[in-house]
């Protein structure tokens, strides 16, 4: 049985996308519906983990026995993160984060004046690689989204973020990946790769935390 392979371990979990506000009433964001992420918050604790959910604007109940703080721009999510990154064991960055925000937000709604409008925008931190970063850092699993190249591009970003390992999916399949009920994963760690073939994203999310399981007590030791 899983019911207690996470006993006593702390699990962090970001989940849904982020809204960067234009001015008082408009935004940029993304298609995340969090599925993902609550299915692997949910997953999770049924495996005895205690679980921090950091969630974006979704439309989501929370499940049973997870912590969860609601946020709304990368800036809010990271702060929600570091507040409470010391007492983790394991992070899982699931969130659809916005890598940009509009440079200087506007305080009062956007006046239609030209014909043409533009905007300027500036990088976001990235929450993930200032976790992975960090001088003790919990075990990290990152997540690509990516339309082509799937296994060379997270394979880049396990490296160049250091993490100890990337789910990639390939969000150009119809059905799967964005705000569907079913994904498909390529686990991808220093020395394996491996595919989790199409399914729901609970069914999914169990399979996940079980190679997350057997990867962190190989390389945490405790
Ligand atoms: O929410 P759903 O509708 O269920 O869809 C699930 C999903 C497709 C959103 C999910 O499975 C997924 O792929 N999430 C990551 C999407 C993404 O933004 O990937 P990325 O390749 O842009 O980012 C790489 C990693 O860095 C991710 O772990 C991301 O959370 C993290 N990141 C990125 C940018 C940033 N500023 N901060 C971050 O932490």
């Amino acid at each position: 049985s899983s019911a207690q392979l996470f006993a006593g371990i702390h699990i962090m979990i970001t989940a849904g996308p982020t809204r960067e506000a234009i001015d008082p009433v408009r935004y940029i964001s993304n298609h995340s519906s969090g599925k993902m992420g609550f299915a692997i918050a949910q997953a999770a604790q049924a495996m005895g983990a205690k679980v921090t959910l950091i969630a974006g604007p979704v439309e989501l109940s929370t499940p049973d026995k997870v912590a969860r703080t609601d946020v709304v721009s990368a800036q809010d999510m990271l702060n929600a993160v570091e507040r409470e990154i010391d007492e983790q064991d394991i992070f899982i960055a699931c969130a659809a984060v916005a890598d940009y925000r509009i440079a200087a937000e506007n305080t009062q709604k956007l006046k239609k004046k030209a014909e043409e409008l533009s905007l300027t925008f500036t990088q976001n931190p990235d929450i993930l690689k200032t976790v992975a970063q960090r001088k003790q850092p919990p075990f990290t699993l990152g997540f690509a989204a990516e339309t082509n190249d799937v296994e060379n591009y997270a394979r880049a970003k396990l490296e160049k973020k250091q993490l100890n390992m990337i789910a990639a999916n390939d969000v150009s399949i119809p059905g799967l990946g964005f705000n569907s009920d079913r994904n498909a994963l390529l686990v991808i760690t220093k020395e394996h790769t491996q595919k989790l073939a199409p399914a729901s994203k609970s069914a999914l999310a169990h399979e996940l935390m079980l190679l997350v399981h057997s990867e962190y007590k190989r390389t945490h030791k405790n």
